[in-house]
């Protein structure tokens, strides 16, 4: 049984949606309550079993890199002041997972920023999780689930989740043919972005995928699409050509954090399910 051990997680793009405040910050390390968003997509893939991360940012988003990497001034204050408590949280992603950064300099799409994982990637099939959807899985990470029918399945996977006919025009959108079994099911195509009419199904790519290494083949000379942009979904598409592609439907909550009332709903519910914050913001929310 083949493991997958690496992930990729693209943060390189502007966060027009968050503007001014991501003018200056990335939108990537907006808290969630006193975590950086994209710290829960990490903890998602080390749960699922990955054990190699490479995230993909631009030169203007070193704090990404600040945010996971050892602080040894920060760690040294904290023993000082015997505050192990602190030195824990700032020390533990560093010390439970190999992350690596690579560099986009242009922002090409999201099918160019995945090629820049190529050397890292080396041989491997491997993970990818876009940063504007976050997951509380119904049983454990949902990245796990992914894993387990590329495994069963042995081919690229993309996690899906239903949307309604007013938001295909903002999803990469799977073309399903034959019989789902246990949220698998296999595709005949992909579209990214498409009208409604032009829309296959209303099972659209949920930011989650389990993909071979054959598409960088794909991705090398992947002429621009949907948006003017290196789209990944054209590259699944022609992956099909050569190697079986199915989806897995996914089994959990999905919050869209790139969107404002996404973004605050994750953090009300989050916070709800603290126990040392869930009283107080109940109290707030009641006399609201
Ligand atoms: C990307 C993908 C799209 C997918 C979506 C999920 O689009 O290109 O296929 O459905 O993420 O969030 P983006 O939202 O980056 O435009």
């Amino acid at each position: 049984m083949k493991k997958i051990t690496k992930a990729v997680i693209p943060a390189a793009g502007f966060g027009t949606r968050f503007l001014p405040f991501t003018k200056a910050v990335p939108k990537e390390m907006l808290p969630i309550i006193d975590t950086p968003a994209i710290e829960y997509n990490v903890r998602e893939a080390i749960n699922s079993g990955i054990t190699d991360i490479v995230i993909i940012i631009s030169p203007d988003k070193e704090c990404i890199r600040t945010h996971f990497h050892h602080n040894e001034q920060f760690e040294n204050f904290l023993i000082k002041r015997g505050k192990q408590h602190e030195l824990d949280i700032i020390t533990e992603m560093p010390r439970i997972v190999n992350i690596k950064f690579v560099y986009q300099l242009e922002q090409l799409g999201l099918g160019h920023a995945v090629l820049c994982a190529k050397e890292f990637v080396g041989d491997d099939d491997f993970a990818l999780l876009l940063g504007d959807d976050m997951y509380v899985g119904d049983n454990g990470p949902v990245l796990k689930d992914l894993i387990t029918a590329y495994q069963e399945k042995e081919c690229s996977i993309l996690g899906t989740l239903e949307v309604t006919d007013d938001e295909v025009s903002r999803y990469g959108i799977c073309d399903p043919i034959g019989e789902e079994v246990s949220g698998i099911v296999k595709l005949k195509g992909v579209i990214e972005k498409p009208k409604l009419e032009d829309a296959p199904s209303n099972l659209a790519i949920g930011g989650r995928y389990i993909l071979t290494n054959k598409i960088f083949d794909y991705l090398m000379n992947q002429a621009s699409g949907a948006g003017g942009e290196i789209q990944l979904t054209d590259s699944i598409l022609r992956l099909m050509d050569k190697e079986e592609v199915y989806s897995y439907r996914i089994k959990g909550k999905r919050y869209d954090i790139g969107s404002k009332v996404g973004f605050l709903k994750a953090t009300i519910e989050f916070a709800l399910s603290r126990d040392d914050l869930k009283d107080d913001i109940k109290s707030i929310i009641n006399n609201v």
